[in-house]
């Protein structure tokens, strides 16, 4: 990985923070997006000391907003002129439905359209940096979500779980669209689950402490799949798949529907105003 350069986003914690220890072990330089300068300053600092390289740098960006974003992206390329490996892994589950700045639901903005508009503002440094990979971090629970354009806000009912759950398959449907889109680049787009991890997702809607322990997988071991697909030289050429333990896995009948990946598509480019840059 030396001489690479990989984006993670939400680094500072859990999974996201794991991935970047093991890029920057792997010698890559690391450009960790978090939103808090305190909290993305010290995850740097301990990348840096644990893994000994020290081309590992903070990218500060809100993931829920589109103004955040476009000026994160913007920050990124002011400062490279190439990426290799963009990792999609922030997520948020709030216990009560909250709206962005932008107007957005806040799991429909941070888990999806953050992920859309982040991957399409970054598209042309991609391909031409490529071979590149994109990855987006997904989960199993894909498998009970569902696409309601009537209620993409979730205006009518907020579950958190089931929110998360419809967020989680929009990440399947847009890796898989994007991957039949970059399908004459050298950009692959894969997606993954990475276990059932102790971090601090679903703290806040289990209102659980977070010193405690919901026996998962270590951070470690949740970024296995995620550091796989960034690295592996077997998966070089592997795009529009869904993996976990390392090994491509069966995503729902759901997440390959190609009309429905469509109209996501396109409605995520409306809401994002990001027609300009579709792949
Ligand atoms: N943990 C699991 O069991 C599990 C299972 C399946 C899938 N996943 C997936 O794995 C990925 C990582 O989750 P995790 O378990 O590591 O969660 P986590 O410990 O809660 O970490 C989430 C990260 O996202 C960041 N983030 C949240 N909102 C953000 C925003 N508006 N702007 C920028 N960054 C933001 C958080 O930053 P702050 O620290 O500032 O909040 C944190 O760095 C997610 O995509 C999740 O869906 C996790």
């Amino acid at each position: 990985m030396d001489g690479k350069i990989c984006l993670v986003t939400g680094a500072n914690t859990g999974i996201g923070y794991a991935t970047a220890v093991g890029l920057a072990e792997w010698g890559a330089t690391v450009v960790m997006l978090c939103r808090d300068e305190t909290r993305g300053a010290t995850a740097v600092r301990d990348v840096q000391q644990s893994t000994g390289n020290p081309h590992v740098e903070l990218l500060l960006c809100d993931l829920a907003s589109l103004a955040s974003i476009r000026q994160a992206a913007a920050d990124f390329q002011a400062r490279h002129e190439v990426l290799h490996i963009l990792i999609n892994n922030a997520s948020v589950i709030p216990r009560q439905r909250e709206v962005t700045a932008d107007g957005l639901e806040r799991q429909f903005a941070v888990n999806h359209l953050a992920y859309f508009l982040l991957t399409h503002l970054l598209l042309d440094v991609l391909k031409t940096s490529a071979p590149a990979r994109i990855i987006n971090v997904s989960s199993q629970v894909h498998a009970s979500g569902v696409v309601d354009f009537a209620d993409l806000q979730a205006e009518r009912s907020y579950r958190p779980t089931q929110v998360y759950a419809n967020t989680k398959l929009m990440n399947v449907l847009f890796t898989f669209e994007l991957a039949r889109r970059l399908a004459d680049t050298a950009v692959t787009a894969n997606c993954l689950h990475p276990g059932v991890v102790d971090t601090n997702l679903g703290r806040d809607y289990s209102g659980l402490p977070r010193s405690v322990s919901r026996g998962g997988l270590s951070w470690a071991e949740g970024a296995r799949t995620s550091l796989y697909l960034a690295t592996a030289p077997e998966a070089e050429d592997v795009t529009g798949r869904y993996f976990r333990d390392e090994r491509e896995a069966r995503p729902s009948t759901t997440s390959q529907d190609e009309t429905l990946a469509r109209r996501l598509w396109e409605v995520s480019a409306v809401l994002t105003s990001s027609q300009g840059c579709a792949a």
